[in-house]
């Protein structure tokens, strides 16, 4: 039986992608589930069903009556979702508020919906890339547009509430997620200008997998406040992974060789801190790489 069963688990953004799919797995897993959101969806299923806003003191106030853990994916999910300011400052104001207010309740875990933007390098408006391969959370961030920002803002912000209030806090670097029909659909786009994938390491992440690795940052045991990637343990390019990162980031440097179509994330920490392992992969042939 799962340690989050008869718990109950506050989720805010709950009717977005990835909320609605991490409701469904909590219910399945026995919790019982607020959700908080700002657009009502028909598929959205839980215990009580909160309509407010994020930002709001009033409205998290509500949400988080009784609630033992939070997972926080409200947000403008992508830099054109909003003006600059409605972007930055919807972000960064509800993780701040959400965590927060649930560290001073004493809430003991949360887990938030970071960015592999939160490294600035895919959405960055000049030409770099990640600095070395594998990529890891230790590598240089580089920030140049205001949902990277608030996302990186939203990692710090973690670390504040644990160190002030003793909150774990799980912040996860999540890639492209989508269902498997959108992911296979990318991988042909993959296939064709392959390029394209390179300041996202061709990474994926199908949403079930992130629902999964949700509920990991909450049961795992690990105090303190976390910033991991997570994504798939392979490509969404039907090309070996060696091929792609001769032909686009020759100039950078690999520490290791790759095998296969392997992701070129290190994802030792998720692996080993959280126990994370996807369990929905696309199933992409080995093509030869022609220019
Ligand atoms: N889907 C991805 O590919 C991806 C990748 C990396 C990170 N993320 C992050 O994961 C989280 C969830 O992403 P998603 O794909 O489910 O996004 P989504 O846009 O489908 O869902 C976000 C939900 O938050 C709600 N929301 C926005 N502002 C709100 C507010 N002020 N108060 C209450 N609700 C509010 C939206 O209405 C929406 O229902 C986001 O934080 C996003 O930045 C997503």
């Amino acid at each position: 039986m799962s340690p989050l069963n008869g718990r109950r688990v506050l989720v805010t953004g709950a009717a977005g992608r990835i909320g609605l799919a991490t409701v469904e797995h909590l219910n399945e897993l026995g919790a019982r589930v607020t959700a908080l959101t700002n657009v009502e969806h028909p598929d959205l299923k839980a215990d009580r069903v909160l309509i407010g806003d994020t930002r709001s003191e009033p409205d998290v106030a509500r949400a988080l009556e009784g609630a033992e853990y939070v997972v926080h994916l409200a947000a403008l999910a992508h830099p054109s979702a909003g003006t600059p300011y409605d972007v930055y400052a919807i972000n960064v104001v509800s993780t701040f508020n959400v965590l927060a207010q649930a560290g001073a309740l004493g809430i003991e875990r949360a887990v938030i919906a970071s960015s592999i933007n939160a490294t600035g390098i895919p959405f960055n408006p000049h030409e770099i890339k990640p600095a070395y391969f594998p990529w890891d959370e230790k590598a240089p961030a580089d920030v140049g547009d205001p949902y990277s920002l608030s996302k990186q803002n939203d990692e710090n912000t973690a670390r504040m509430a644990w160190r002030r209030w003793g909150i774990d806090v799980v912040a996860f670097r999540f890639p492209h997620v989508n269902s498997a029909e959108v992911l296979q659909r990318l991988a042909g786009n993959a296939r064709e200008t392959p390029a394209a994938g390179l300041r996202e390491a061709w990474s994926y992440l199908d949403t079930r997998d992130a629902a999964y690795s949700i509920e990991l940052g909450l049961t795992a045991p690990a105090s303190g406040a976390h910033t991991f990637f997570v994504a798939a343990g392979t490509t969404l390019a039907p090309y070996a992974t060696e091929d792609l990162l001769d032909a686009f980031a020759p100039d950078v440097r690999r520490s290791r060789r790759f095998i296969g179509r392997e992701v070129p994330i290190d994802l030792t920490a998720v692996r080993t801190v959280l126990g994370f392992q996807a369990r929905h992969e696309l199933d992409l042939p080995t093509l030869p790489l022609e220019l």
